[in-house]
């Protein structure tokens, strides 16, 4: 469908580039629907994360994941999924497309600056876990 899920991660926040990522992803065609600053409980995060449990890094995400404050926004556009994660770039900044946030932002595969949903079932239900009907536009 024509939605995605996305964080802004603590290390763009710390780094200073909630302003000029918000300016890419409008610039990219997306329209945002919801958007809270918040930071995650070790809770939240495990439980957002709970699909990478059994992965080796799932502590040290959860741990970066709550180390300061996120943006957490809804997005809309036509095949939103796939071209937010053609905008956002690989998961490993060094693999990530010359131009793409995560090329611009990030610093390594952990601080990778921002998060895409990948499938639009897990957008729905990221986009779910965080926003209530009353606080989407
Ligand atoms: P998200 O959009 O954040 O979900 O990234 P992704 O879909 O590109 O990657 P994936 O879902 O496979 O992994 C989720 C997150 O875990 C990544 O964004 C990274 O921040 C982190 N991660 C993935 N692989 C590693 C790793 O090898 N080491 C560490 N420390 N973190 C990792
Ligand atoms: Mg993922």
């Amino acid at each position: 469908t024509n939605r995605t899920f996305t964080m802004i991660k603590p290390d763009a926040v710390a780094n200073g580039h909630i302003g000029a990522i918000l300016n890419d992803i409008i610039a990219g065609g997306f329209k945002i629907i919801a958007m809270k600053y918040i930071q995650l409980s070790k809770e939240t995060a495990g439980a957002f994360y709970a699909v990478h449990k059994e992965r080796p890094f799932y502590g040290e995400l959860v741990e970066f994941m709550t180390s300061g404050p996120i943006v957490a926004a809804i997005l809309e556009k036509d095949n939103a999924v796939e071209d937010f994660r053609t905008l956002i770039g690989a998961t490993n900044p060094v693999d990530a497309a010359e131009g793409t946030i995560r090329n611009k932002y990030a610093k390594s595969i952990d601080a990778n600056a921002i998060h895409g949903s990948d499938s639009d079932e897990n957008a729905a239900i990221e986009g779910n876990f965080f926003f209530s009907q009353f606080e989407r536009f």
